[in-house]
């Protein structure tokens, strides 16, 4: 701990930390695990749901490397350094597949080395911002550095956008944002939900009281706010789980899951 930089706060809970305890990770502090238990006690599908989650990542980039061919990643709001990373993934598909990493939190900046290792035939970069101003994550050099804007790119905002409320105007970084990209770009979004299960909302109660902002929403509001103006891939804006599964076997219900993804393609 002595090695943490100052500016972490470990005595305040963080949802990327919260998310790495439900995920199974190692990287958390007692604050974020008893603000996330006491969401799993109210809501016993959260650990499940971030789970799931993880997994719709990972079979989205592997869609969009091996299939769609897109070599160019913009992931925000990355978390914290995990199993099957962006550029993991990615790179077992396509070796010379790109990445940038964005978040906001320095616990993740300070563990950002483990999302570096990158194969020689690609790159990955990690930039330490907020998704509350796109267009200095548009500018940063690195991301000018490692990504060809005249090329398609993969914009992922994985389990991101319920930590910003109406109040921030979520459509218009989004607008930044997808404008920025060009033709034969991809949205990769997920989104947590209270329309399954009632109980999901101890997670906007607790991430609000502990000073993070969440909203949750429906999947049409949720629909509409990412994948406007886009073409929606099948199967849609679905429970993660049912997005593309890769295993025969039954999955979690829509309540247990209670986060919608989908992926769409900029024409
Ligand atoms: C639930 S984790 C998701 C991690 C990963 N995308 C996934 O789905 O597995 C959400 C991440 O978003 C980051 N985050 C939250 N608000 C952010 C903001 N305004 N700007 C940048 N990152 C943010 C958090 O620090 C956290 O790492």
């Amino acid at each position: 701990m002595s090695e943490l930089p100052p500016e972490i706060d470990t005595s305040r809970p963080h949802p990327a930390r919260m998310y790495d305890y439900g995920i199974g990770g190692k990287n958390h502090f007692a604050a974020d695990r008893e603000v996330a238990e006491k969401i799993f006690t109210a809501w016993p599908g959260g650990r499940t749901s971030g789970r799931e989650n993880r997994a719709f990542l990972g079979r989205a980039v592997r869609y969009l490397a091996g299939e769609a061919g897109i070599r160019q990643f913009l992931d925000i709001g990355t978390g914290l350094p995990t199993t099957n990373n962006v550029h993991e993934v990615a790179q077992q598909v396509a070796p010379s597949s790109r990445v940038v990493y964005v978040d906001n939190d320095p616990l993740v900046l300070a563990h950002a080395r483990a999302l570096l290792t990158s194969s020689p035939e690609g790159r990955t970069a990690y930039i330490h911002a907020d998704l509350r101003d796109p267009q200095a994550i548009l500018n940063d050099p690195a991301t000018r550095d490692v990504l060809d804007f005249s090329q398609p790119i993969a914009l992922m905002l994985v389990a991101l956008l319920h930590y910003v409320p109406d109040e921030w105007n979520p459509a218009e970084i989004l607008a930044t944002l997808l404008g920025a990209l060009p033709s034969g770009s991809y949205l990769v979004a997920s989104h947590i939900t209270g329309e399954h299960d009632p109980a999901v909302a101890a997670f906007e109660r607790a991430d609000r009281a502990a000073g993070t902002p969440a909203q949750l929403r429906d999947c049409s509001d949720f629909a509409r706010l990412a994948f406007a103006g886009l073409d929606l891939l099948p199967p849609g804006v679905v429970p993660v789980s049912e997005w593309r599964p890769d295993t025969a076997g039954p999955l979690p219900t829509p309540a247990e899951v209670s986060t919608y993804g989908g992926v769409a393609r900029k024409e």
